[in-house]
Protein backbone atom coordinates (compact mmCIF):
# COMPACT_ATOMS: atom_id res chain seq x y z
CA UNK A 1 0.00 0.00 0.00
CA UNK A 2 1.35 3.43 -1.17
CA UNK A 3 1.73 6.49 1.02
CA UNK A 4 -1.24 8.37 0.14
CA UNK A 5 -3.48 5.24 0.24
CA UNK A 6 -2.73 4.52 3.74
CA UNK A 7 -3.01 7.68 5.25
CA UNK A 8 -6.18 8.72 7.25
CA UNK A 9 -6.00 12.44 6.51
CA UNK A 10 -4.05 13.97 3.38
CA UNK A 11 -1.83 16.87 4.81
CA UNK A 12 0.85 18.84 2.88
CA UNK A 13 3.77 17.00 4.09
CA UNK A 14 1.43 13.90 2.55
CA UNK A 15 2.01 15.56 -0.79
CA UNK A 16 5.70 16.60 -0.68
CA UNK A 17 6.23 12.61 0.80
CA UNK A 18 4.24 11.91 -2.86
CA UNK A 19 6.70 13.81 -4.73
CA UNK A 20 9.28 12.61 -3.03
CA UNK A 21 8.49 8.75 -3.88
CA UNK A 22 7.40 9.69 -7.53
CA UNK A 23 3.54 9.40 -6.84
CA UNK A 24 1.20 11.40 -8.79
CA UNK A 25 -1.19 13.85 -7.20
CA UNK A 26 -4.75 13.73 -8.15
CA UNK A 27 -7.00 17.08 -7.58
CA UNK A 28 -10.21 18.22 -8.24
CA UNK A 29 -12.32 21.01 -7.46
CA UNK A 30 -15.78 21.19 -5.39
CA UNK A 31 -18.36 23.44 -4.42
CA UNK A 32 -20.76 21.50 -2.66
CA UNK A 33 -21.26 19.01 0.86
CA UNK A 34 -22.85 16.23 -1.79
CA UNK A 35 -20.03 16.02 -4.49
CA UNK A 36 -17.04 16.57 -2.00
CA UNK A 37 -18.20 13.85 -0.27
CA UNK A 38 -18.19 11.53 -2.96
CA UNK A 39 -14.77 12.75 -4.11
CA UNK A 40 -13.68 11.88 -0.79
CA UNK A 41 -15.03 8.59 -0.42
CA UNK A 42 -13.33 8.00 -3.91
CA UNK A 43 -10.16 8.95 -2.07
CA UNK A 44 -9.03 12.22 -4.10
CA UNK A 45 -6.20 13.84 -2.79
CA UNK A 46 -6.94 17.52 -2.56
CA UNK A 47 -10.26 19.57 -3.04
CA UNK A 48 -9.76 22.53 -4.38
CA UNK A 49 -12.70 24.56 -3.84
CA UNK A 50 -11.78 27.17 -6.66
CA UNK A 51 -13.01 30.50 -7.46
CA UNK A 52 -14.18 28.75 -10.53
CA UNK A 53 -17.48 28.56 -8.89
CA UNK A 54 -18.09 31.70 -10.06
CA UNK A 55 -18.12 29.85 -13.77
CA UNK A 56 -19.94 26.73 -13.22
CA UNK A 57 -22.26 27.53 -9.80
CA UNK A 58 -23.01 31.31 -10.45
CA UNK A 59 -22.65 31.23 -14.76
CA UNK A 60 -20.30 34.39 -14.61
CA UNK A 61 -18.27 34.50 -17.69
CA UNK A 62 -15.13 35.20 -15.38
CA UNK A 63 -13.90 34.62 -11.93
CA UNK A 64 -13.76 38.25 -10.88
CA UNK A 65 -17.36 38.76 -9.68
CA UNK A 66 -16.99 35.62 -6.78
CA UNK A 67 -16.98 37.65 -3.05
CA UNK A 68 -15.13 35.92 -0.14
CA UNK A 69 -18.32 35.53 1.81
CA UNK A 70 -19.78 32.77 -1.20
CA UNK A 71 -15.95 31.31 -1.13
CA UNK A 72 -17.05 30.54 2.42
CA UNK A 73 -20.26 29.45 1.65
CA UNK A 74 -18.49 27.05 -0.76
CA UNK A 75 -16.15 26.09 0.94
CA UNK A 76 -17.92 25.97 4.75
CA UNK A 77 -19.74 23.45 2.64
CA UNK A 78 -17.55 21.29 1.07
CA UNK A 79 -15.37 21.12 4.72
CA UNK A 80 -18.48 19.30 5.62
CA UNK A 81 -18.49 16.37 3.08
CA UNK A 82 -15.08 15.49 3.48
CA UNK A 83 -12.26 13.28 6.23
CA UNK A 84 -9.75 12.66 4.55
CA UNK A 85 -8.92 15.20 1.37
CA UNK A 86 -6.53 18.12 1.89
CA UNK A 87 -9.36 20.91 1.46
CA UNK A 88 -7.28 23.95 -0.12
CA UNK A 89 -9.92 27.53 -1.24
CA UNK A 90 -8.77 30.06 -3.71
CA UNK A 91 -8.38 33.65 -2.19
CA UNK A 92 -11.27 35.11 -4.34
CA UNK A 93 -10.26 38.36 -6.41
CA UNK A 94 -9.77 41.42 -4.51
CA UNK A 95 -9.56 40.03 -1.27
CA UNK A 96 -5.20 40.17 -1.68
CA UNK A 97 -4.30 42.61 -3.56
CA UNK A 98 -4.38 45.46 -1.90
CA UNK A 99 -1.71 44.55 0.60
CA UNK A 100 -0.21 42.10 2.65
CA UNK A 101 -2.32 42.70 5.58
CA UNK A 102 -5.61 42.56 3.35
CA UNK A 103 -4.28 39.53 1.79
CA UNK A 104 -3.29 38.09 5.70
CA UNK A 105 -7.05 39.16 6.91
CA UNK A 106 -8.95 37.41 4.35
CA UNK A 107 -6.46 34.13 5.00
CA UNK A 108 -7.53 34.17 8.46
CA UNK A 109 -11.02 34.41 7.81
CA UNK A 110 -11.23 31.44 5.42
CA UNK A 111 -9.72 28.89 7.63
CA UNK A 112 -11.23 30.19 10.49
CA UNK A 113 -14.83 30.30 9.34
CA UNK A 114 -14.35 27.15 6.84
CA UNK A 115 -12.34 24.62 8.58
CA UNK A 116 -10.30 24.54 5.24
CA UNK A 117 -6.30 23.27 5.50
CA UNK A 118 -4.65 25.81 3.01
CA UNK A 119 -5.20 28.64 0.64
CA UNK A 120 -4.44 29.01 -2.88
CA UNK A 121 -3.18 32.38 -4.44
CA UNK A 122 -2.44 33.64 -8.19
CA UNK A 123 0.36 35.31 -9.04
CA UNK A 124 4.63 35.35 -8.37
CA UNK A 125 6.60 38.32 -7.58
CA UNK A 126 3.90 40.71 -7.42
CA UNK A 127 1.92 39.14 -4.76
CA UNK A 128 5.49 37.53 -2.82
CA UNK A 129 4.65 39.89 0.17
CA UNK A 130 1.20 38.74 0.81
CA UNK A 131 2.55 35.13 0.42
CA UNK A 132 4.99 35.66 3.18
CA UNK A 133 2.65 37.40 5.18
CA UNK A 134 -0.13 34.76 5.04
CA UNK A 135 2.83 31.80 5.17
CA UNK A 136 4.08 33.40 8.99
CA UNK A 137 0.20 33.25 10.29
CA UNK A 138 1.04 29.49 9.83
CA UNK A 139 -1.53 28.85 6.94
CA UNK A 140 -0.14 26.69 3.71
CA UNK A 141 -0.18 28.46 0.37
CA UNK A 142 -0.31 26.91 -2.71
CA UNK A 143 0.82 29.26 -5.78
CA UNK A 144 -1.05 29.75 -9.16
CA UNK A 145 0.75 30.41 -12.31
CA UNK A 146 0.56 30.38 -15.84
CA UNK A 147 -2.98 31.11 -16.98
CA UNK A 148 -4.17 32.80 -13.70
CA UNK A 149 -7.71 33.47 -14.84
CA UNK A 150 -8.51 36.25 -12.13
CA UNK A 151 -6.08 38.30 -14.57
CA UNK A 152 -7.92 37.45 -17.65
CA UNK A 153 -8.60 41.27 -18.76
CA UNK A 154 -4.78 41.81 -18.53
CA UNK A 155 -4.38 38.85 -20.48
CA UNK A 156 -7.33 40.02 -23.14
CA UNK A 157 -7.31 35.66 -23.98
CA UNK A 158 -6.98 32.26 -22.22
CA UNK A 159 -4.62 30.59 -24.56
CA UNK A 160 -1.55 29.20 -23.08
CA UNK A 161 0.61 31.21 -21.48
CA UNK A 162 4.37 31.39 -21.57
CA UNK A 163 5.30 29.91 -24.99
CA UNK A 164 7.82 33.08 -25.75
CA UNK A 165 11.41 33.08 -23.53
CA UNK A 166 10.66 36.07 -21.70
CA UNK A 167 6.99 34.77 -20.31
CA UNK A 168 8.66 31.58 -19.55
CA UNK A 169 11.96 32.72 -17.44
CA UNK A 170 9.83 34.93 -15.36
CA UNK A 171 7.00 31.44 -14.81
CA UNK A 172 10.41 29.85 -13.56
CA UNK A 173 11.63 32.90 -11.50
CA UNK A 174 8.18 33.20 -9.98
CA UNK A 175 7.81 29.34 -8.93
CA UNK A 176 11.66 29.47 -7.47
CA UNK A 177 10.27 32.81 -5.17
CA UNK A 178 6.78 31.55 -4.12
CA UNK A 179 8.61 28.12 -3.42
CA UNK A 180 11.46 30.16 -1.20
CA UNK A 181 8.87 31.77 0.71
CA UNK A 182 7.75 28.52 1.35
CA UNK A 183 4.43 27.90 -0.57
CA UNK A 184 3.75 23.81 -0.15
CA UNK A 185 2.38 23.51 -3.74
CA UNK A 186 2.60 25.30 -7.19
CA UNK A 187 -0.46 25.06 -9.75
CA UNK A 188 0.88 25.38 -13.05
CA UNK A 189 -2.27 26.36 -15.37
CA UNK A 190 -2.30 25.68 -19.52
CA UNK A 191 1.52 26.41 -20.13
CA UNK A 192 3.56 24.26 -22.73
CA UNK A 193 4.73 20.36 -21.46
CA UNK A 194 8.16 21.00 -21.63
CA UNK A 195 8.31 24.36 -19.85
CA UNK A 196 6.23 22.67 -16.62
CA UNK A 197 8.06 19.43 -16.32
CA UNK A 198 11.34 21.53 -16.03
CA UNK A 199 9.61 23.60 -13.05
CA UNK A 200 8.62 20.67 -11.93
CA UNK A 201 12.35 18.68 -12.13
CA UNK A 202 13.81 21.80 -10.67
CA UNK A 203 11.70 22.55 -8.13
CA UNK A 204 11.07 20.40 -4.55
CA UNK A 205 7.65 21.65 -4.20
CA UNK A 206 4.77 19.68 -5.98
CA UNK A 207 3.89 20.99 -9.13
CA UNK A 208 0.17 20.09 -10.22
CA UNK A 209 -0.65 20.90 -13.46
CA UNK A 210 -3.84 21.79 -15.70
CA UNK A 211 -3.26 22.02 -19.45
CA UNK A 212 0.48 21.38 -18.30
CA UNK A 213 0.91 17.71 -19.72
CA UNK A 214 1.94 15.29 -17.74
CA UNK A 215 5.75 15.40 -16.35
CA UNK A 216 4.35 17.54 -13.32
CA UNK A 217 3.60 15.81 -9.87
CA UNK A 218 -0.08 15.89 -10.36
CA UNK A 219 -3.11 16.75 -12.16
CA UNK A 220 -6.36 18.81 -11.34
CA UNK A 221 -9.37 19.65 -13.21
CA UNK A 222 -12.63 21.50 -12.63
CA UNK A 223 -15.36 18.74 -11.56
CA UNK A 224 -17.91 19.93 -14.08
CA UNK A 225 -16.12 19.60 -16.78
CA UNK A 226 -14.62 16.27 -16.15
CA UNK A 227 -18.04 15.05 -15.99
CA UNK A 228 -19.85 17.10 -18.94
CA UNK A 229 -22.23 19.15 -17.14
CA UNK A 230 -20.56 22.05 -18.51
CA UNK A 231 -20.68 21.70 -22.13
CA UNK A 232 -19.22 25.22 -23.88
CA UNK A 233 -16.12 24.57 -22.38
CA UNK A 234 -13.97 22.56 -24.60
CA UNK A 235 -10.02 22.92 -24.55
CA UNK A 236 -7.66 20.68 -25.51
CA UNK A 237 -6.28 19.23 -22.34
CA UNK A 238 -9.35 18.26 -21.16
CA UNK A 239 -10.98 14.69 -20.43
CA UNK A 240 -14.33 14.50 -20.03
CA UNK A 241 -15.50 11.05 -18.15
CA UNK A 242 -18.81 11.58 -18.55
CA UNK A 243 -21.60 13.62 -20.42
CA UNK A 244 -23.48 14.26 -17.82
CA UNK A 245 -25.28 17.20 -18.76
CA UNK A 246 -27.42 15.06 -21.65
CA UNK A 247 -27.66 12.18 -19.06
CA UNK A 248 -29.15 14.50 -16.68
CA UNK A 249 -31.47 16.19 -18.69
CA UNK A 250 -32.79 12.40 -19.93
CA UNK A 251 -33.46 12.00 -16.51
CA UNK A 252 -35.78 15.07 -15.86
CA UNK A 253 -37.60 14.27 -19.20
CA UNK A 254 -38.48 10.87 -18.22
CA UNK A 255 -39.72 12.66 -15.04
CA UNK A 256 -41.40 15.20 -17.50
CA UNK A 257 -43.23 12.40 -18.92
CA UNK A 258 -43.90 10.28 -16.14
CA UNK A 259 -45.57 13.17 -14.32
CA UNK A 260 -47.69 14.55 -17.37
CA UNK A 261 -49.04 11.17 -18.15
CA UNK A 262 -49.38 9.92 -14.39
CA UNK A 263 -46.91 7.00 -14.72
CA UNK A 264 -45.80 8.45 -11.32
CA UNK A 265 -46.12 8.23 -8.73
CA UNK A 266 -47.34 4.82 -8.75
CA UNK A 267 -49.57 2.46 -5.89
CA UNK A 268 -46.12 1.63 -4.51
CA UNK A 269 -44.74 5.09 -4.60
CA UNK A 270 -47.79 6.75 -2.01
CA UNK A 271 -49.16 6.29 1.40
O1 LIG B 1 -10.59 27.89 -9.69
C1 LIG B 1 -10.17 26.82 -10.16
O2 LIG B 1 -10.92 25.89 -10.46
C2 LIG B 1 -8.72 26.70 -10.37
C3 LIG B 1 -8.24 25.48 -11.08
C4 LIG B 1 -8.52 25.59 -12.51
C5 LIG B 1 -6.82 25.20 -10.80
O3 LIG B 1 -7.99 27.54 -9.99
Amino acid sequence: MSVHQKVKRVTTHVLHEMKLRGIKIAMLTAYDYSMARILDHAEIDVILVGDSASNVMAGNETTLPITMDEMIYHAKSVVRGVSRALVVVDLPFGSYQGNSKEALTSSIRIMKETGSQAVKIEGGQEIIESVERILSAGIPVMGHLGLTPQSIHKFGTYVVRAREEEEANKLIKDAHILQDAGCFAIVLEKIPAKLAERVAKELTIPIIGIGAGSGVDGQVLVLHDLLGITQEFSPRFLRRYHNLFEEIKGSVKSYISDVKSLNFPNEKEQY
